[in-house]
């Protein structure tokens, strides 16, 4: 007995196979693309100046201490404290002084023969054409060196495809409470 399948089964088929091939070419896992095509014209290099402001005692810290091991407290380097930090990045040294952006992220006590941090954070920025985008660091800060260096890994909106450097340099440091002003000249490359 000979079975013909009804026309319409055979159209639904079709279009199936028809939608499959379209679907994987829309579904393309990767292809190559000119930098213009999305709008990455010319590389420059910007130079960024500010001070990071850092409160680690009173009412409204802005860095609080999250974990740390059984041995921290008697470790002279303080080895496995992780600080998660929110630090407000100022135009000037002063507290007071036009906030910038913010440096959001995390630092861990990472030597046992040093104060050395390991530092990965963002910047954050809320000023002029920069608002809303962001520079991510990911490296070492020997706290005590009077000019610390840390990689710019990359970044977001203007600074999409960033990479650079950070200096860092103590401007302020209470012996007392902890609380510390850090001058920040920041080297990157973007488009
Ligand atoms: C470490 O010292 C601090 C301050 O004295 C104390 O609050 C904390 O509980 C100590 N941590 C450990 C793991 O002993
Ligand atoms: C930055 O952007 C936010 C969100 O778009 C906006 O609310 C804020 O006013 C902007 N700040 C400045 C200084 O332009
Ligand atoms: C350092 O911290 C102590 C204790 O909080 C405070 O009394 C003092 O004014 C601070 N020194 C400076 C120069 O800010």
């Amino acid at each position: 007995m000979a079975k013909t399948l009804p026309n319409y089964k055979n159209t639904v088929f079709t279009l199936f196979i028809f939608s499959s091939l379209l679907e994987s070419q829309s579904h393309q896992f990767s292809r190559k693309l000119s930098p213009k095509s999305l709008g990455f014209k010319k590389q420059k290099l910007s130079h960024l100046h500010f001070y990071l402001q850092e409160t680690v005692t009173g009412n409204n810290p802005t860095a609080i201490r999250v974990a740390e091991a059984a041995t921290t407290n008697a470790s002279r380097t303080a080895f496995g404290a992780t600080v998660v930090i929110d630090d407000p990045l100022t135009m000037g040294p002063e507290p007071t002084s036009k906030i910038v952006g913010r440096a959001q992220g995390i630092y861990a006590f990472d030597s046992l023969s040093e104060s050395r941090l390991l530092m990965a954070l963002n910047y954050v920025f809320v000023e002029g054409k920069y608002n809303g985008s962001t520079l991510s660091i990911l490296g070492s800060n020997e706290v005590f060196s009077h000019v610390r260096e840390m990689p710019i890994v990359g970044g977001s909106g203007l600074f999409r495809f960033a990479r650079g450097y950070a200096l860092a340099k103590t401007h302020f440091f209470n012996l007392t409470n902890g609380d510390t002003i850090v001058e920040y000249n920041v080297y990157v490359i973007h488009y």
